[in-house]
């Protein structure tokens, strides 16, 4: 019999020079779904892969004196090393700078033009270059992009546009008749009633700013715009509209595109229409999964918060890594990250509940039976219980996988390792042993714990890529018969007289204390290696300006004259509770009073500060600091150790222009 087909896909990821541990969220839950598919029985084709092109690429290159190119392929190689290191399963890695990619995405450009769903006009407005987004004035937050809330830059220019809006009639259509096309429910009624109801404005698809991106064949100064040449990827990796198409024909429509919540937008929107317009089916599935959060705001490089998957995978290991990204936070919600957190999960779940079962157990096993299980069944008051317990949760595991619930399904597993660990306690196997007439009974009791084991570590797979084979060693069973996702659904199949062999430890114990002192220490070494260049970070700006890398480009004098930098006196200096290194301090400038916040507190006492001429760089715009208004910035020289402030040798007036 044919297989049953699975297409799962994760959004390809933007080379960022440093991913962090909420980028390894998407690619970990789609991995985890995957290896369950295929656990039980289906033909999965698992795409991830980065999407590499865009002006905010462009720059980063041109910032680092490399060639886009380079700079993606050496980041691309960072992201297939992490995938690697996490176990994910993927069967192919698409980027869209791969030649096939493109070409292809050029076919679909020209077919959607030729049949008049692309045309030229021209277009004006706001583009946030970190998201990749145009906006609308409306659609501005103060001014600012409406999704991460930076800056915005005004554009006009001449381009192609695709006819978004006259799909919205449809796509609404299609989502009201499919109501399991957008998943968890939450973000089909944001996407209905926040942009479908409201109206489609036609969508700009091409620019001509900037040149690192798929060239539209038939005008050349004009690159697609990237969420048109990332979205495609989904259809091209399998070959559609090329010579071999076979995996198109195979695996298409996606049953699921597993995506952040951020971007269900483009995919419950733009995609579906292109669909539409190249006459191809949609898919069945987009299921938009909540944020990581640390520390409140959404973790990522750009606003201050990194944790890296690398050092903790190494730290801890890949399966504790992997269990508390699926187990923490129902799968859909927003929910924090944490060493904490972690840490005690870590201890509790991993160490303590699972950990332990199977090393006391295998203790047992090889002291009442030197290491083999005679074979010996009984059934009373606690061992019904076990397992009514443990079968309850292989029975509920697959209908809360197909949902992709996998907080929910871990729960139901752990439920059934702290039956089994009370067993134990019920049964009191030390007890039993002291007795020789008791030993059948004991031998009853330890193949129950074994057979528990057996089907958890079985149920364990799909989140776990190291455990279950561990346990199965100690267990003396092979990768095999006893292990496959059916035989979890049988109780009472672990072969006995097989030897069970003792193993180190799955799960060592963490001193909390300690290794959160040992993380902290970490962190602070990681920052004053790497300065953040951006607002969150407490660290004074101007150390952070000194510590770029050397050889900026040049300046023009009227670049410079941008700067508006003046003499201002220090009127009042003041601490920042909850932030031990910035000052909030009152300046005269003149006959105006700024208050500006700097990252001094730790150079400078406050009465020290008092009535001293400084620079300040006036015409920054304001920011907000630890809630604090930040109205400029003050000059200091600095290096890891020390930091002096600049301030002006002669007496001259506040307010004074420095140049
Ligand atoms: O959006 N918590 O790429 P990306 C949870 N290139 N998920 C997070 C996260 C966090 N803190 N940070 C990132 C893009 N992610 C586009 C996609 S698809 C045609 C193009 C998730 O690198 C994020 O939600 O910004 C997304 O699912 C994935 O990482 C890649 O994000
Ligand atoms: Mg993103």
């Amino acid at each position: 019999m044919e297989k049953k087909k699975f297409y799962i896909t994760t959004p390809i990821y933007y080379p960022s020079d440093k991913l962090h541990i909420g980028h390894s969220y998407t690619t970990v839950a789609a991995d985890a779904i995957a290896r369950y598919k295929r656990l039980k029985g289906y033909d999965v084709m698992f795409l991830t892969g980065t999407d590499e092109h865009g002006q905010k690429i462009q720059r980063k290159a041109e910032e680092q004196g490399v060639t886009p190119q380079e700079y993606v392929d050496k980041i691309v190689a960072g992201i297939k090393e992490l995938w690697k290191l996490m176990k994910i399963t993927n069967d192919k890695f698409i980027r869209t700078t791969d030649d096939f990619h493109q070409k292809t995405v050029q076919k679909i450009f020209k077919k959607l033009y030729d049949q008049g769903d692309i045309y030229k006009s021209e277009y004006e407005g706001w583009y946030c270059t970190p998201c990749e987004s145009f906006w609308t004035k409306t659609q501005l937050v103060d001014g600012k992009c409406p999704d991460c809330g930076r800056e915005v830059e005004l554009t006009k220019e001449e381009s192609y546009f695709f006819r978004l809006s006259k799909y919205q009639d449809r796509l609404i259509k299609y989502i009201e008749e499919h109501p399991e096309f957008i998943q968890p429910v939450s973000r089909q009624n944001e996407m209905l009633n926040n942009f479908l109801k409201p109206g489609l404005e036609d969508l700009c698809v091409s620019r001509t700013t900037f040149n690192w991106g798929v060239p539209v064949t038939f005008d050349e100064k004009h690159v697609v715009y990237v969420w048109i040449d990332a979205l495609s990827n989904y259809i091209t990796a399998l070959g559609y509209m090329s010579e071999d198409d076979s995996d198109y024909k195979k695996y298409w429509p996606a049953d699921v595109h597993l995506v952040g919540k951020e971007i269900v937008r483009f995919h419950t929107i733009i995609w579906p229409a292109m669909l539409m317009a190249l006459g191809e089916p949609l898919p069945k599935q987009v299921f938009g999964h909540g944020w990581l959060l640390l520390e409140g705001g959404k973790m990522s490089k750009s606003k201050g918060n990194v944790v890296d998957p690398v050092v903790l995978v190494e730290k801890y290991g890949l399966d504790a890594i992997r269990y508390f990204l699926l187990r923490e936070v129902p799968f859909g919600s927003d929910g924090v990250f944490s060493n904490e957190a972690l840490i005690n999960r870590i201890n509790s779940d991993l160490a303590n509940d699972l950990g332990n079962l199977v090393s006391r157990t295998v203790a047992m096993i090889d002291k009442y039976f030197n290491g083999v299980l005679p074979e010996e069944r009984q059934s009373g008051e606690y061992d019904d219980d076990l397992i009514k317990t443990v079968m309850d949760a292989a029975g509920m595991i697959d209908d809360m996988m197909d949902k992709f619930q996998f907080s929910n399904s871990l729960t139901e597993i752990w439920k059934a390792i702290s039956r089994t660990n009370k067993y134990i306690d019920e049964t009191m196997p030390w007890v039993l042993a002291k007795d020789e007439s008791n030993k059948s009974r004991l031998a009853a009791v330890m193949y129950n714990l074994a057979e528990s084991i057996r089907i958890i570590s079985i149920l364990l797979q799909p989140f776990m890529p190291e455990t279950p084979e561990k346990i199965w060693h100690q267990l003396g069973i092979e990768n095999g018969e006893y292990t496959t996702w059916e035989s979890s659904k049988t109780w009472g199949i672990y072969p006995a007289g097989i030897s069970v062999k003792k193993g180190a430890p799955l799960f060592p114990r963490i001193d909390v204390k300690k290794e959160l002192e040992e993380l902290e220490k970490e962190i602070e070494k990681k920052a004053s290696e790497k300065p953040q260049q951006n607002k969150e970070s407490s660290k004074p700006a101007a150390k952070a300006e000194a510590e770029k890398p050397a050889g900026k480009e040049l300046i023009t004098i009227e670049d410079f004259a941008k700067i508006d930098l003046k003499v201002a006196k220090v009127l009042e200096a003041e601490k920042i509770e909850g932030a031990d290194k910035l000052l909030k301090l009152k300046l005269q400038l003149g006959d105006e009073v700024r208050q500006v916040v700097s990252g001094i507190a730790k150079y400078y006492s406050l009465e020290e500060l008092k009535d001293k001429y400084v620079v300040l760089v006036a015409n920054l715009k304001p920011v907000k600091l630890k809630g604090v208004e930040s109205q400029g910035m003050i000059l200091a020289a600095s290096d890891d150790s020390n930091l002096s402030l600049i301030t002006v040798d002669k007496n001259i007036g506040s307010g004074t222009t420095v140049r």
